[in-house]
């Protein structure tokens, strides 16, 4: 296992690329699954969550080359309809293969993802809606078994806009016969990058970027090329490294109105915040003030980002507070930010931020993808070293993140953690 050993105070500077969207890409690989004819993806992003995304469709029979930055892919082959527990329990994303395989095959089975750091995750809004496209759904052995005929076009109205959920159903729409409509579908750029891929394969989907979103059945579909859209999520932990180092990044590869809220925010924190063509540049102009912070599904501020600005936050002068309100139990970076400095106390669904504070090295343990880039952020605001350990939790998300970091002036270095016991 990796740790990172990270020496604090280092102001940031610099100009840094974001890699395409790992939330993206991961729908748009299980989509892979509605095609028989020749798929080419550019720049897929080498990441462990993407890496169990290939290997579980190779288990399927999907064949890929991979030939500098392009992925081809053949999915004309599938031999089996199984997604076993070995893969899925370390990615929930799995859960994405269940709506395509059950609208070309007629039959998948998927194993139950169970619950995950961040909350119990249930995926009942992705199973009660397929039940009604005429889906017939068994839960046996932990697994999730669905079958139908046909898939058939019908009205779906999802009781909170599931970002899973939408994309599932959305995908299970393609050869289902008739008009899909969801309605209260979720709102976030990935769910219009997955109807984009899904357009470029000669799907009609119309309503982007609307909270009704419909997708007309197909019989076939065509070849296609896709570039998926940047990672805003990646960017958003630059821009907030830099303002925890008191620097100057320029984050691009990404389009800075998937970041409206977060911009808003940091410039309410005094920050510098410019938005380009292409990117974003934020500047430490003086110091940080204390700001209130509610995650909120797309356009709203993300729930991706509540860790890292929670590390922003304890450099703040004054009183912060962050609300979940997404995932029950987000907040598992909180006793390892405090382990640091942090002045963090919980209640309920929200953490009352006391800064600024100076922060001090320690080692901290990882949880989860998200709350793992917080501790880095947090530690690179530190004096001292910070042993930032299981580093495989930021490895599932970040692409080459000590990397870019250093690149920018961050004193980082990757080692292996020794077992004690
Ligand atoms: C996706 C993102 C994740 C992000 C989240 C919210 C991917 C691969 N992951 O996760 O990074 O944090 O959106 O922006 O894109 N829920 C139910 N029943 C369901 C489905 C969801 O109750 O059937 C609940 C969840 O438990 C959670 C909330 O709805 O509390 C949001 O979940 P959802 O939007 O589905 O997130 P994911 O698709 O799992």
């Amino acid at each position: 296992m990796d740790k990172l050993i990270i020496n604090g105070t280092k102001v940031l500077n610099g100009e840094v690329k974001v890699s395409r969207a790992k939330n993206a890409y991961l729908p748009i690989l299980a989509a892979l699954l509605l095609s028989d004819q020749k798929i080419e993806l550019e720049d897929v992003p080498n990441l462990r969550d993407i890496r169990t995304m290939w290997q579980l469709l190779k288990n399927l029979g999907v064949k890929t080359e991979v030939n500098g930055n392009i992925t081809t892919v053949d999915a004309s082959n599938i031999t089996s309809q199984e997604a076993t527990y070995e893969l899925v329990k370390t990615m929930r994303a799995s859960i994405f293969v269940l709506g395509p395989l059950l609208s070309r095959f007629k039959r998948a089975k998927v194993s139950l993802p169970g619950g995950c750091a961040i909350g119990t995750r249930p995926i009942d809004l992705h199973l009660k809606n397929l039940e009604k496209m005429g889906a017939k759904i068994v839960m046996q052995n932990g697994y999730v078994e669905a079958t139908c005929d046909q898939l058939i076009g019908t009205k779906l109205v999802l009781d909170f806009p599931s970002v899973g959920a939408t994309e599932n159903l959305l995908m299970a729409g393609v050869f289902a016969k008739g008009e899909t409509i969801i309605d209260n579908a979720a709102l976030e750029p990935e769910i219009d990058d997955l109807a984009n891929f899904l357009i470029s394969m000669g799907v009609p989907v119309s309503g982007i970027g609307t909270k009704t979103l419909k997708v007309t059945g197909v019989t076939s579909v065509k070849a296609t090329k896709y570039r998926a859209i940047g990672d805003r999520i990646e960017a958003g932990t630059y821009l907030m490294a830099a303002l925890m180092t008191k620097g100057e990044v320029k984050v691009t590869g990404f389009n800075p109105n998937h970041l409206s809220n977060v911009s808003e925010k940091l410039r309410e924190m005094g920050a510098e915040i410019t938005e380009l063509e292409n990117g974003i540049i934020a500047k430490y102009i003086g110091e940080l003030k204390a700001v209130d912070v509610s995650t909120e599904p797309f356009p709203g501020f993300p729930t991706d980002l509540q860790a890292q600005m929670m590390a922003v936050m304890t450099q703040a002068t004054g009183t912060s507070v962050m609300t979940e309100n997404i995932f029950e139990n987000r907040f598992m970076h909180v006793p390892e930010l405090v382990r640091l400095g942090a002045k963090i106390k919980l209640k309920g669904n929200s953490a009352i931020v006391k800064g600024a504070t100076p922060l001090t090295g320690a080692p901290v343990m990882c949880t989860d993808l998200r709350a793992s880039a917080a501790l880095v952020l947090a530690a690179l605001a530190s004096t001292g070293t910070t042993d930032v350990l299981r580093v495989y939790h930021l490895d599932r998300g970040y692409e080459q993140l000590d990397q870019k970091l250093m690149a920018l002036g961050g004193r980082i270095e990757r080692a292996v953690e020794k077992e004690m016991i």
